[in-house]
């Protein structure tokens, strides 16, 4: 396997936004790189658009003229797919599609050297049905981007089932030398981040279906007084209803349809209307030149009840996603403070909350509605009747 440093050379294959993004950031760590699209119009939007972002660094003094010219001379903007020999990781950044990331990987294996790493930057496709396209694919894993790939810090890392203990290790010490916080995490769907955060989505949306509270004042509630930086409707605008709802319905379908991941009608209607969020003009909000949009309800005992009510639901996510082991209590806490700017780790709200208290609420819940999808995580029970806490000595004994 290929020792990575910072003299290796990068291959990163699709120069979309996450692509062009991850060459940015591996020319700003001192790598050559070949960034190949088999678009010459997106190589050239890419190429448009790293001069415009470097431009920027260079106005606002992060950057000298000379060091942001060296960024962008260092990547070559590819066309043919036999420039990226040579490579000794090559990242791929295509179309969210299992076939055409498998087609891929087995032509690459044809360029790339024996030694080279293999990663794929998929927000929810399985890393083992990818590597399985390889002839060796123990040397392929996941290096999950969060975007902009320049500006947000986290990286997961993602071995599968396949990939050899040496390319795990390289690959995220490379990633961490590019000034990232990596953690690692099970090739299991979303991972942690897109796994942790369904309920920020899915919950908020149960609330307004069922009258509880209209979209402003959700959004208010968790901003407001739970101190998230955008609520959960600004944040599907501007991710965009369409690529929110796909992931939240190839999560609920990887997971075996499991009711905790069941997808929103309400979501859903708006990307069948187009309503697509800030992209389209429109989405939850009304973002045309002028709009007024309706003034949330600044009543604090119903935004309280709001945001405990998603809250519990986000930490229960997150404690099974720890008890499934998908990540460590550290890994988790850093995915969502970091990969999606959460405004504290969701342990360290359980213990401030209380589990004792979060676990009663997730029970109403479940007895109130009778549904699957409030069930309690077992470490939660299992915390609860051991009287133990996020931070406690010995935190779980599986
Ligand atoms: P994008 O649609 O902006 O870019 C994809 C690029 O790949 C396009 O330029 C297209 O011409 C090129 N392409 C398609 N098929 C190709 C092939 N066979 N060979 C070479 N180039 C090909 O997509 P985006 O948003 O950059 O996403 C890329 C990947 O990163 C996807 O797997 C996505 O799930 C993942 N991702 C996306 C995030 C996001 O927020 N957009 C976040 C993290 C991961």
């Amino acid at each position: 396997m290929s020792k990575l440093d910072k003299n290796s050379k990068i291959a990163v294959i699709g120069s979309g936004s996450m692509g062009a993004g991850i060459a940015q950031v591996a020319a700003t760590a001192g790598h050559d790189v070949c960034l190949f699209d088999n678009s010459r119009e997106a190589l050239e939007i890419a190429s448009g658009k790293l001069t415009k972002i470097l431009d920027r660094q260079v106005q606002k003094e992060r950057l000298t003229r000379k060091e942001a010219d060296a960024i962008h001379a260092r990547i070559e903007f590819c066309n043919n797919l036999e420039d990226l020999a040579g490579a000794d990781l090559m990242i791929e950044a295509i179309v969210e599609n299992l076939d055409a990331k498998r087609n891929l990987f087995s032509h690459l294996e044809l360029i790339a050297d024996d030694t080279t790493i293999l990663a794929t930057n998929t927000s929810s496709l399985s890393i083992a049905k990818i590597a399985s396209a390889c002839t060796k694919p123990h040397r392929l894993l996941g290096i999950h981007f969060f975007n902009p790939a320049p500006l947000m810090p986290l990286v997961e890392i993602i071995p599968a089932v396949q990939t050899a203990v040496n390319a795990l290790v390289e690959a995220r010490n490379l990633i961490d030398s590019w000034g990232k916080v990596t953690v690692i995490a099970k090739d299991t769907p979303g991972f942690i981040v897109n796994r942790v955060a369904r309920p920020f989505y899915g919950e908020a949306l149960r609330i307004l279906e069922e009258g509880i509270a209209d979209v402003p004042t959700i959004d208010w509630a968790v901003k407001e007084l739970g101190g998230f930086r955008m609520g959960p409707f600004e944040l599907m605008d501007y991710i965009g209803n369409d690529i929110n709802y796909v992931v939240t319905e190839t999560v609920f379908t990887e997971f075996f349809y499991d009711p905790r991941y069941r997808p929103s009608f309400t979501q859903k209607r708006m990307m069948e209307a187009g309503w697509l969020g800030r992209k389209s003009g429109r989405g939850y909000y009304d973002y045309t030149d002028g709009a007024e949009n309706p003034k949330p309800t600044e009543d604090r005992e119903l935004g309280q009840k709001v945001l405990h009510r998603i809250l519990v639901m986000l930490i229960n996510e997150a404690a099974d996603a720890l008890y499934l082991n998908i990540s460590t209590r550290e890994g988790i806490e850093l995915a969502m403070t970091r990969g999606v700017n959460y405004p504290k780790g969701l342990f360290q709200w359980a213990d401030e909350l209380g589990i004792d208290v979060v676990l009663q609420q997730l029970e109403a819940l479940q007895d109130l509605y009778g549904e699957d999808r409030y069930r309690p995580s077992v470490l939660l029970k299992k915390m609860v009747k051991e009287k133990k806490s996020f931070y406690s000595e010995n935190l779980i004994e599986n």
